[in-house]
């Protein structure tokens, strides 16, 4: 399993937080019941959630030891981190709204997990997800070609390789499951 560094990782984080907030992945399924505030820009992405539904329950899950106590160094007390693996995690109580950025991508056989977080969530509940589109660009292809050249094959041998889907698949996915579905693909440049 890969290792996370959340300093490496957060040396980009705005980059790697823009899809979150632009679109607004969470203001699509803001629930009344959640108590709608602006969301504020912080360190990590799930506390926004606690900054937007105040008196929501939060909780956040990662399998990555180093990611969790990144994430536990704020004490942020209104979100409970937990680590545990998506393909085995349950929560403990039908959720309301279940958010995942930039994760799914990491989870071989992904796709085949969406009709059990649907199962978890309450009736009405939303499921929101994002998942980059990148996988064609340079910086992954690039990789793909070292893997296969003979004076790195030992040092790329346990590298993981994050795949996604199009919107539509995503789209179909889900409309069979039964749920009413928003998806869209958005693409920015850099420089
Ligand atoms: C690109 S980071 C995104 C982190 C965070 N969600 C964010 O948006 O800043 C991908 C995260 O997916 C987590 N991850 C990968 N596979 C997972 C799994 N099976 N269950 C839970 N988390 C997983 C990694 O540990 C890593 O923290």
């Amino acid at each position: 399993m890969a290792t996370w560094d959340p300093a490496t990782y957060l040396q980009f984080s705005d980059e790697r937080s823009r899809p979150f907030f632009d679109p607004d992945l969470p203001h699509r399924c803001d629930r009344p019941e959640l108590r709608r505030r602006p969301g504020l820009r912080s360190r990590d992405l799930t506390a926004t959630l606690a900054d937007r539904w105040p008196a929501a329950r939060i909780e956040g899950v990662d399998s990555s030891p180093e990611m969790i106590d990144e994430a536990n160094t704020h004490h942020d007390t209104r979100v409970d981190f937990q680590l545990a693996d998506l393909v085995t995690w349950r929560p403990d109580a039908p959720v309301d709204v279940m958010v995942s950025n930039a994760t799914l991508q990491w989870v071989p056989g992904h796709r085949d997990l969406l009709p059990r977080l649907v199962e978890m969530l309450s009736p009405n509940g939303w499921l929101a997800f994002q998942v980059p589109g990148n996988f064609t660009e340079p910086s992954h292809q690039l990789l793909r070609e070292l893997a296969t050249d003979a004076r790195f094959v030992e040092a790329t041998r346990d590298v993981e390789y994050p795949a996604a889907f199009d919107a539509e698949t995503y789209l179909a996915d889900l409309a069979m499951l039964g749920c009413e579905v928003d998806a869209w693909r958005r693409r920015t440049c850099t420089c």
